[in-house]
């Protein structure tokens, strides 16, 4: 039987403890997921790709099947290029449905061999993302526990504390 890979893609400016839930628990799902990056310099990230990968790649060094990887361009372009069918995404609370409805209905019509598939982020990383635990970090908020200890560090870093 061929191996099943799952595409998580995003931002991760930087990647959280949210995230790290979200990744941990596909890998019970699926055989492979590859982290994707969106390596987009217009969104104006607080860390540089080289930065993201380098963090997550601390972060998540005892993880096996797993691929650290950015992407430009069609997000279901490049699922197809990784020889697979499957993205998948958090769901946090109701904010997060409309846009990731539309994304994903969109992803939809630009290839319907493309599925989105969505796992309940856990109730702990309910509130979290990584835009709301800058804005607290950037202002000198304690936002241990929201993202492991490296990206904390990082952070005080960027931000000058
Ligand atoms: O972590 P984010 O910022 O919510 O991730 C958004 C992301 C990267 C998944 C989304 O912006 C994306 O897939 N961009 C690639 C461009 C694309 O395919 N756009 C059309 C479908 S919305």
């Amino acid at each position: 039987m061929s191996s099943k890979v799952v595409i998580y893609p995003g931002t991760f400016d930087p990647i959280t403890n949210g995230h790290i839930s979200i990744i941990s628990r596909a890998l019970k799902i699926f055989d492979r997921l590859v982290i994707a990056i969106l390596n987009n310099p217009q969104k104006l990230p607080l860390f540089s790709l080289e930065e993201r990968i380098q963090m997550i790649r601390d972060v998540l060094k005892d993880q096996r099947h797993l691929e650290i990887d950015s992407f430009n361009g069609l997000l279901v372009d490049y699922v197809i290029q990784k020889k697979t069918n499957v993205v998948i995404r958090g769901l946090r609370a109701l904010s997060d449905f409309e846009y990731e409805f539309q994304m994903a209905l969109m992803n939809r019509k630009l290839n319907r061999e493309v599925q989105s598939i969505f796992l309940m982020t856990d109730y702990k990383w309910f509130y979290t993302s990584s835009t709301i635990i800058k804005e607290a970090a950037s202002l000198g908020g304690d936002v241990s526990g929201l993202v492991p200890p490296i990206v904390c560090r990082k952070m005080k870093e960027k931000f000058g504390y």
